[in-house]
Formats: structure tokens, C-alpha cells, sequence
């Protein structure tokens, strides 16, 4: 691991926000052939890379292993810059997240996470100081959470395969519960008053929803948005909801535009999957429905999620945390680490090398693990990433 200060990189640019992305993807690194004589042109990314505690480390591994199998596959490069950043750095120096490190983070093509949660760290400190932090600063506005059961995957659900488990949440990532606004009075006493607003703004609504039906059509499935709110009880916030939805739908008469209260939504989860096709939520819902939709689909070792600035920087990340029991056991999944990195590809167009990934995937899935659960895979965590890096070597 590199020393955090290490592989900082100046930033060059003086305002994230006004950055140009496709300034920036379109690097390339050249390289002279055997002879010398000719220079040949290779696309370049530029990967802040986040391997953060418990099993993170274990899994980025694996990723970066099946994303360099991939790079090479479809000729291009990937340069990894490491940032030691987590409990661990944090019990050590009392630096959680400084706003120099957080600009050198915004100056990569993406930032490739593996997890962030510490045992011995109290729950909040982490969680908002490092991911929360990097999702706000770099208006990381759509959290994409694709649930899909893959072949082979056990399911809780009785009667249910891969034909019946296969949408997509878009979860709004900025604003709701998780903007921090509230406070408290009178701590500790008998008086004590806690307050946690839910900022809910036109702007953010609407570019979350937009963004929803522009997936929804690009994804060409059921063509169904299902808006899940709360309208009965929550009169303020989804009615802003349900009103930018109903207008925005206006302009999609292709996609069939659906409503369901939230608590509908986790019954209907279990009970007919096959109803979703994408879910537009706000940043709370959608924490709580994924982790429903995560067991649907097989749990946290498969279960992977995008934090998405469509005009900036996105950061890839598998959704289970840092499962601390299983730290450095070499038992932990690393499927969803690897997915996330496919889900990256496909945010840098590089759809080629992304459904690489997904065949490698699916095969592994279908084919050679027992479970997908930690310590009952039949393979340790590394020999995972080489039959995913393995297959798709030998197939394309
Ligand atoms: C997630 C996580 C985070 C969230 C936590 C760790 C802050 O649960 O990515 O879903 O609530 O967004
Ligand atoms: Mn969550």
C-alpha cells in the first residue's frame, strides 16, 4: 500500500465542477514498438483506487486482477494510484479525509473503492468523513444499483430465478436524510430534542428522475420506471417526488411510468420481483430497499453499486462493507468488487471489456462456486479472481 501522501497527484485543474470528463478520459500513452520507430497511441484511465478496511484490500485485489485482464484484452491502460485511506490510517494519524487528498482524488478518470467501516471506529465517523464525503464533493447525485440473479445463485425466494430477479434501483445519492441537516437540543437530558431533516430539492428530484428514465429507456427491458416514495405520509417531499415525476414522465411516452409506496415496494420485492424493471428512489429508500434487493439477488458478495456524476467523477464500489470477521482470511467474495469494476467500465465506455467481466462472472457463478457466501465458495477469495481472470484470458 502506498503511503497516502504517495501518488497524490497535483491536481491541474483549479474547479472540479467546470471540468471537461471527455477532456480527461481521452489520455493516451505512447509507446514505442521493438524497433523504435513507431509511436503506437494507448487509450489511458487514470484509477484513484480505495482498497479502505476489512476485506476491502482482498477484493480490490481481485478486481484489479480481472480489470487488467480485461485492459489488456481490448487495449488500453489502466494506472492505478493507491490512497490509504480508512480506520486503519485513521486510528493511526487522526486524518479521516483532508480536502487536499479529496482534490487529488477528483483529478482521476474514477475512483475504484473496496470498503469503509472500522470495528473499533464509532459508527458515522468513517461512513460521512470518507464515503459520504467523496459522494458530496464530487455530486456523485445517482447511486446505481443493479440487482440481477445470475444463473446458478441461490435465491431466499421460493420459485424465483434469474428470469424473475433482474432490475435496476436508481437511488438519489446527494440530498434526503443524508444531506446532514437537523441538530439536537438539550442533549442527554430529560428534555432532549434530535432532529433529522430530509432535504429534498427541485433540482436534485429532478435530475435523479431524468436520469431514471434516460437508464430505463436506454436499458430497453420492460420499459416500466417505478417511482418509490412514501405520498401518504411524506406530503412534502414525494409530493415534489411525485410531481417532477409525473411531469418528466410527459416526455418519455415510451416508458411506462409506475408509483408504489415504499413499504409496497419491499413486499413486492419478495413476493414479484418480476414487476421492477428500474426503481427511481430517494437516497434513504434506496439504501434500505438494496439491501433487501442484495439478498434477492445472492447477497453482499455479489451485490455492486455505482456512486455516478454523469459529468464528473464516478466512484465503483461493492455494497457489503467491511465484513471485519472475515478480514484477511482469504474466504471473502470478491464477485461484487469484480461486478463493481465492470460497472465502472461501462460509466468509462468501455462496454467491450465490461461484458468481458459479466461472461467471466456469470461463468464462475454458474459453473465452479459451491455458494456465494464467505467461506463456503470452495475457493479462497484469490483463486475466485483467477477463474474469472482465467476464463475470460483463455475465451477472447
Ligand atoms: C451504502 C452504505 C452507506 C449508505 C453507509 C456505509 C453510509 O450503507 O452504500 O448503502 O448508507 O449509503
Ligand atoms: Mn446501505
Amino acid at each position: 500500500m502506498h503511503n497516502p501522501k504517495k501518488g497524490y497527484k497535483e491536481s491541474k485543474h483549479e474547479n472540479t465542477k467546470t471540468r471537461n470528463i471527455f477532456f480527461r478520459i481521452f489520455v493516451f500513452s505512447c509507446f514505442r514498438d521493438k524497433e523504435g520507430f513507431n509511436v503506437i497511441m494507448v487509450k489511458t484511465y487514470e484509477l484513484a483506487v480505495i482498497p479502505g478496511d476489512g476485506t476491502g484490500p482482498e477484493v480490490v485485489r481481485e478486481g484489479i486482477k480481472v480489470l487488467e485482464t480485461v485492459a489488456v484484452k481490448c487495449g488500453f491502460k489502466l494506472n492505478y494510484n493507491y490512497y490509504n485511506l480508512g480506520g486503519d490510517h485513521y486510528k493511526e494519524n487522526g486524518e479521516i479525509l483532508p480536502d487536499d487528498v479529496l482534490e487529488s482524488l477528483a483529478s482521476h478518470n474514477a475512483i475504484y473503492l473496496g470498503a469503509i467501516g472500522h470495528p473499533d471506529v464509532k459508527p458515522g465517523i468513517l461512513e460521512k468523513g470518507i464515503l459520504l464525503k467523496i459522494r458530496f464533493y464530487l455530486d456523485q447525485y445517482i447511486n446505481l444499483r443493479p440487482v440481477k440473479l445470475y444463473e446458478g445463485v441461490y435465491t431466499p425466494l421460493k420459485n424465483k430465478g434469474p428470469e424473475e430477479i433482474d432490475f435496476v434501483v436508481v437511488r438519489e445519492n446527494t440530498e434526503g436524510l443524508y444531506a446532514g441537516a437537523g441538530g439536537c437540543l438539550k442533549r442527554g437530558t430529560d428534555d432532549e430534542v434530535a432532529i433529522q431533516e430530509s432535504i429534498n430539492t427541485r433540482k436534485g428530484v429532478e435530475r435523479c428522475i431524468r436520469y431514471a428514465f434516460e437508464y430505463c429507456r436506454k436499458r430497453n427491458k420492460a420499459k416500466k420506471l417505478t417511482l418509490c416514495g412514501k405520498t401518504n405520509v411524506l406530503t412534502y417531499a414525494f409530493d415534489l417526488w411525485e410531481r417532477v415525476f409525473n411531469e418528466v414522465a410527459k416526455e418519455y411516452p415510451d416508458i411506462k411510468a409506475d408509483y408504489a409506496h415504499v413499504d409496497a415496494i419491499c413486499m413486492w420485492m419478495v413476493k414479484n420481483p418480476e414487476w421492477f424493471d428500474v426503481i427511481v428512489t430517494d437516497n434513504m429508500f434506496g439504501d434500505i430497499i438494496t439491501d433487501l434487493a442484495a439478498m434477492i439477488q445472492g447477497g453482499m458478495g455479489i451485490a455492486a453499486g455505482a456512486n455516478i456524476n454523469p459529468d464528473g467523477i464516478s466512484m465503483f464500489e461493492p455494497i457489503g462493507g467491511s465484513a471485519p470477521k472475515y478480514t484477511g482470511k482469504n474466504v471473502i467474495n470478491p464477485i461484487a468488487a469484480i461486478s463493481a469494476g465492470q460497472i465502472m467500465l461501462e460509466t468509462i465506455n468501455e462496454p467491450k471489456a465490461a461484458s468481458m467481466i459479466e461472461d467471466g462472472v456469470v461463468k464462475v457463478l454458474r459453473d465452479d462456486l459451491k455458494s456465494v457466501s464467505a467461506g463456503k465458495m470452495g475457493y479462497t477469495t484469490q483463486e475466485v479472481g483467477d477463474l474469472v481472470a482465467e476464463y475470460i484470458d483463455k475465451n477472447y
